[in-house]
């Protein structure tokens, strides 16, 4: 198990898809043009969400290789992609080694592996694209030389998502806003078992790390927007803050406490907007 819950993931999946920036994978796509198959690596899939959104835009076909350590989140995986053809319009079947999805612009064979990348080797195989979502920001350093190290073998080209990024911004505002996102950025820095987490440092660490071995490098945000619509997120979010901070200074808690019951009387009111900063990474291998 690693605490990330499918509900989690499908709430937070919409707010990703506004906020990816779709410019990358388009540079992606034409970097690969021309090769008749793609092999993806999706690194910490979760239930499949990479998948989701990158493979209609790179078209083709493609064989999507998902590894995540959390049997329930892969367990998970068909059931939401086969939801996510249908409501499409796209074909979806299960099949012995994973699943086939077929769109208007694609056609991806999806095979899944249980597998813990801190402690495994990277299951790179042939991949001409490792993708990762929401990840980066949990390992370490030495993890991430192994990564780019793995990939430049093979001259793998990589599309990094939703990194976390340290910003965080809200309206209205509250005096104890800058305390907490100060806590929080802290307590992403702790071992999230890939050693002490890279977290707000992810993509741009990401970026130099590529560029010294060579890669082509592009960033660009992909920052969540957030208003009273996504209330259950939002929720989430403000408790998992309040706990993150109190960990870091638990002798303050009580005003950390107190900042999160305002920020949801707010939010109950029907006036609480964030914008919460991701940075997404492409890295292409030297032509
Ligand atoms: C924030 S979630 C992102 C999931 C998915 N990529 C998405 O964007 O919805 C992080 C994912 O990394 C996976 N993960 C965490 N530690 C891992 C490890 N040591 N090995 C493999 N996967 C891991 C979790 O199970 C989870 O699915």
């Amino acid at each position: 198990m690693s605490g990330f819950d499918a509900h989690w993931l499908a709430l937070r999946e919409a707010a990703d898809r506004r906020a990816r920036a779709d410019a990358l994978t388009r540079m992606l796509r034409r970097a690969l043009s021309g090769r008749p198959h793609l092999t993806v690596v999706d690194l910490g899939c979760g239930t499949g969400s990479n998948l989701r959104h990158v493979a209609p835009q790179l078209g083709g076909r493609q064989h999507w290789h998902l590894v995540d350590t959390d049997p329930k989140l892969l367990d998970a995986v068909p059931g939401a992609v086969e939801a996510w053809a249908a409501e499409a319009g796209d074909t979806a079947r299960r099949t012995a080694p994973g699943m086939v999805v077929e769109g208007g612009s694609f056609r991806a064979e999806v095979t899944l592996e249980r597998r813990d990348l801190a402690a495994d080797p990277l299951p790179l195989g042939a991949a001409d694209v490792v993708t990762a979502s929401a990840l980066l920001d949990l390992v370490g350093h030495a993890w991430l030389d192994r990564l780019v190290a793995a990939c430049a073998a093979q001259r793998a080209a990589a599309l990094l998502t939703l990194s976390y990024d340290g910003r965080i911004a809200w309206w209205p505002g509250d005096t104890t806003d800058a305390t907490v996102r100060a806590r929080v950025n802290r307590h992403q820095q702790g071992d999230k078992g890939f050693g002490p987490a890279l977290g707000p440092h992810a993509a741009q660490a990401a970026a130099e790390v590529f560029r010294c071995a060579g890669y082509e490098v592009e960033t660009a945000a992909s920052d969540w927007h957030l208003d009273e619509t996504e209330a259950e997120l939002q929720q989430r979010l403000h408790a998992e803050w309040a706990s993150a901070a109190s960990q870091v200074d638990p002798a303050d808690s009580t005003s950390v406490d107190a900042w999160l019951a305002r920020r949801m009387d707010l939010l109950a009111a029907g006036t609480s907007n964030l914008v919460v900063g991701h940075t997404d990474v492409l890295a292409l291998p030297p032509s």
